[in-house]
Formats: structure tokens, C-alpha cells, sequence
């Protein structure tokens, strides 16, 4: 089978930025290293009033179509993973589409369309699905549009305000990608969990300190699943490990246990066992208590080697650079980290062609998936033309007065009028409501 993968990505933020440390924390009453050292956040990004999760993936998807030169027609598929998503029964990806039309020549009526949900996950799911589409030998030559959106706004006051976020990736799936071949192989770690839900509700139910121990969870039997289709592997196999960042802290603790678990029965295993003595087995202990005391003083010790911290700081580091300053996009947070991880390929001036990331998403509700991807040819060429850093300096920066108009603006329960903070130009706007309570967008020179 010809090599599928992602061909191209395009990021979009939200035009709002919410200072963490310096605007949010002073008004809570919190430590700024909470945020900055804690859950390693600098900021997020939030839509602008004419902003939501239509405007935000039409726009991702536009500077994707326009530099690459795509007809429309070129597109057999469009999927939007989201889960911030207005309607029961009209997808996002035909309010994309329309958006698309309008711009570009040529349509989009013979591109199959759907939305994908499973929390966080569904960016990767609806990828899952892109890559089977081709690898079936269904999709006639042509691409799939992947567009993970997402305004994730909590309740005001709620925990999960400190890792708010809003913006989309969009990605194109091909036969024979310039950036990233997908594996056939993946693993799923997945359960029935009430960690994180939105029972017809805007904002999300929360169980905060829950989902951290869901994540964790489903990530290693995703992790131990993977190994039974791709054999075990080693962590020098991989160059970059993007995993879900709802915020970067997160990622901190996941990536000590996977650290953890892929050394087991390696040549760093031996040599870290002279250091902090062997891991702790289960089976050594009478009692399960006794067992989680000496695994976590274990895992603690195995954080402090200096051959975890070579391996965090060279792997997973750099996958968190984009999420510190914007916070969780949901769904697209995973294809941010993997992003992140080539522009810091890009920075170092290497040359990771045939390289392999351990790419780790996950989804609340719960369900982890865990596959790899071979960096192709063509890489530095697509991410050299990504210009995030450019839309990040150019964000507004929201007083807390601003920010508490800016939620209520995005709340579907308050009646409020606030002007936008930022003039748009060359994007995709919310334009009002139709007659039958659709939403119309117009794109804006
Ligand atoms: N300096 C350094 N670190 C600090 C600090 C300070 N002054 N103050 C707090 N911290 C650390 C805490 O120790 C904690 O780290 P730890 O978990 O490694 O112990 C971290 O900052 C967060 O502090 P905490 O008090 O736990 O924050 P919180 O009660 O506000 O909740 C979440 C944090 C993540 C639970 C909350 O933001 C949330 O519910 N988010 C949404 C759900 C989510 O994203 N889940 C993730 C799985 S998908």
C-alpha cells in the first residue's frame, strides 16, 4: 500500500488573548507560578465576538486550500471534530463548505461530510477515518479535509477556566504526504467514565482531578494495546511524543509513566536500576497499598534521573510550545503538539526525514488512542509556511473587565452585546442569524 499521512496543517487562533499569570491570577487570588509553573500555561486564546468554531476551522482551511493550491473538487471528504458543536442535526463541515464555496472556484457537493464527537479524541478519530477512506481505495484519488475546532469555555469559576482555549487545525490527508505517514497500527485504551460531559449544556461538567487519573488510565492501556500490534518498543525509537495537552502539566505527568513503562527491560532500565534500584512489581508486595507507595516513590525518583530529564526535555518539551500560549483547543490539541514538535525541528535545523513520533490522543468519556507517524520528505516545506507565531503576537490582549464581556458574549444563556475587540481582515465572520436560526458567515477582505 502507497504511504497515507497528513499532507499539509494550517492553525487558526482565536484573535483574544487572556494573560494568565498577569491578568487572571491577580483576580483570583493566585500564585502566578500556579499557572506559568503549574499547569504550564502562559495564556490562552478566545474567539472575538464575530469568532466561533465555524469561522475559526473555514479559516484554518482557507490559508490550507489557498497555499496549496487545491480545487475544491480535489476534496472527497470533510469531517470537523468537535465538541463545542450548536446543532443536533446540521454538521459543521457543511457551514465549512459553504464558507468554502464562497471564496474559492468550483464546490464541494460531491465531498461526503460529517462531525465526528468523542471529547478531545474526535480530531484523531475522524483522521482514523480519513486514513481508512484511502487505504479502502474509496476516495478516487482525491483528499480528505480533517478540521478539529473547538471554543472550550468553562463556567466562570469553574477549575477548568485556567485552561480555557479556542482555535482550530485543519489538515489534509493524502496518498503519499509530504509531513507524516500514519501507521496502520494503533492502540486503544477506552471505558465508560463520567470524568468530563455535556448533557445538552454549553459549558462542561467537570470532575477535574477525575479526569487527570482517566487520562492516565486509558493512556497506558492505549500504550499497552499499541505494543500488541506494533511489538515493544523502545523510547530512542522516537523522536518527538505529542500527546492530548489540555494543559502542558498534564503532559508532565503522563509522560513520567510512559517513560516509565517503555524503558521496562531496556539497556536505560539496567542502568537507571544502579541509580534508584529496580522498579517495583506487584507481585513483591502483599499488600496493593504498600505496592502504590513504593511505585509512586519509584516514579518520583525515575523524574530526577538525569536520563528521563535528557529524554523529556528532547521529546516531549517541545511538543508544548504552541499549547503554553493558548491553551486547550480540544479536539485540536493533540495536532497542535505534533505541530509544535516539527517547528522545533525547524528551530534545531535538523533533518528528521524518516523519523518516528508516538503520537497520544485522548478523549473524557474516555477513550485513548495511540498510533506513530514517519516524517516525510516534505516536512520542513509545509510547517516553514505555518505563520502561528505571527497570529499569536497579534492577539489582543483582554483586560479581566474585557474578558468577563468576552465570555458573556460566547454565552449562549446571557443577552449581551459587546463589540469586537479586533477588525478582521482576510477571514471568515459570523454575519447573524437566518430564518431558520442558521448561522450565516461572510468573509471579510
Ligand atoms: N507554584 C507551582 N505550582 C503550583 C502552584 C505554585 N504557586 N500552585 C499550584 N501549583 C500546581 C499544583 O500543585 C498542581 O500541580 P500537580 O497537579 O502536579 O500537583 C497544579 O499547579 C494545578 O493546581 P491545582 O490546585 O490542582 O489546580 P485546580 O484545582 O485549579 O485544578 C485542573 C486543575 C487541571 C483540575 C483544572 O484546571 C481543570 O479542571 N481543568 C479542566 C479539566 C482538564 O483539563 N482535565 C485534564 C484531562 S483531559
Amino acid at each position: 500500500m502507497t504511504a497515507v499521512g497528513i499532507d499539509a496543517v494550517e492553525l487558526w487562533s482565536g484573535n483574544l488573548k487572556l494573560d494568565l499569570p498577569e491578568t487572571f491570577a491577580p483576580v483570583k487570588g493566585d500564585d502566578p507560578e500556579k499557572y506559568t509553573k503549574g499547569l504550564g500555561l502562559t495564556s490562552s486564546s478566545l474567539p472575538d465576538t464575530y469568532e466561533d468554531i465555524v469561522t475559526m476551522g473555514a479559516n484554518a482551511a482557507y490559508r490550507l486550500l489557498d497555499r496549496k493550491n487545491i480545487d475544491l473538487e480535489d476534496i472527497g471528504r470533510i469531517d470537523v471534530a468537535t465538541e463545542s458543536a450548536f446543532d443536533n442535526s446540521k454538521p459543521v463541515s457543511t457551514y465549512v463548505a459553504g464558507c468554502l464555496e464562497d471564496v474559492f472556484e468550483g464546490d464541494l457537493h460531491h465531498a461526503d461530510k460529517g462531525e465526528r464527537k468523542f471529547a478531545c479524541l474526535a480530531g484523531t478519530q475522524a483522521l482514523n477515518d480519513a486514513y481508512n477512506w484511502i487505504a479502502a481505495d474509496r476516495h478516487r484519488g482525491r483528499s480528505a479535509l480533517v478540521i478539529a475546532t473547538d471554543t472550550a469555555l468553562y463556567a466562570r469559576g469553574d477549575a477548568g477556566e485556567a485552561t480555557q482555549g479556542a482555535g482550530a487545525v485543519a489538515m489534509l490527508i493524502s496518498e503519499e504526504p509530504n509531513l507524516v505517514e500514519l501507521s496502520a497500527e494503533y492502540g486503544i485504551g477506552s471505558a465508560d467514565e463520567t470524568d468530563f460531559l455535556k448533557p445538552n449544556q454549553q459549558f462542561p461538567s467537570v470532575d477535574g482531578k477525575r479526569s487527570v487519573q482517566v487520562y492516565l488510565a486509558r493512556m497506558r492501556e492505549a500504550l499497552e494495546d499499541y505494543k500488541k500490534a506494533a511489538g515493544d518498543i523502545h523510547p530512542d525509537d522516537f523522536i518527538y511524543g505529542p500527546f492530548h495537552t489540555p494543559y502542558p502539566g498534564m503532559v508532565r505527568k503522563a509522560a513520567v509513566l510512559a517513560y516509565r513503562n517503555t524503558i521496562r527491560g531496556t539497556d536505560i532500565e539496567e542502568e537507571i536500576t544502579d541509580e534508584i534500584g529496580p522498579q517495583p512489581h506487584p507481585d513483591n508486595f502483599d499488600d496493593n497499598d504498600e505496592y502504590q507507595e513504593a511505585i509512586r516513590a519509584y516514579t518520583d525518583a525515575l523524574s530526577e534521573t538525569e536520563q528521563y530529564q535528557n529524554w523529556y526535555d528532547d521529546q516531549i518539551s517541545p511538543t508544548l510550545r504552541i499549547s503554553r500560549q493558548v491553551g486547550n483547543w480540544y479536539t485540536g490539541s493533540v495536532h497542535i503538539a505534533r505541530t509544535s514538535a516539527l517547528l522545533n525541528a525547524v528551530d534545531r535545523g535538523i533533518d528528521p526525514v524518516g523519523e518516528t513520533m508516538l503520537v497520544g490522543s485522548y478523549g473524557s468519556g474516555a477513550q485513548a488512542e495511540i498510533h506513530s507517524e514517519r516524517i516525510r520528505e516534505g516536512w520542513k516545506d509545509e510547517i516553514s509556511q505555518l505563520n502561528i507565531e505571527e497570529q499569536l503576537d497579534d492577539r489582543y490582549d483582554l483586560t479581566f473587565e474585557e474578558y468577563e464581556l468576552v465570555h458573556d458574549a460566547h454565552n449562549h444563556d446571557v443577552d449581551a452585546e459587546v463589540d469586537p475587540f479586533t477588525a478582521p481582515s482576510g477571514e471568515f465572520v459570523f454575519d447573524g442569524w437566518g430564518r431558520m436560526g442558521e448561522r450565516k458567515y461572510r468573509f471579510v477582505e
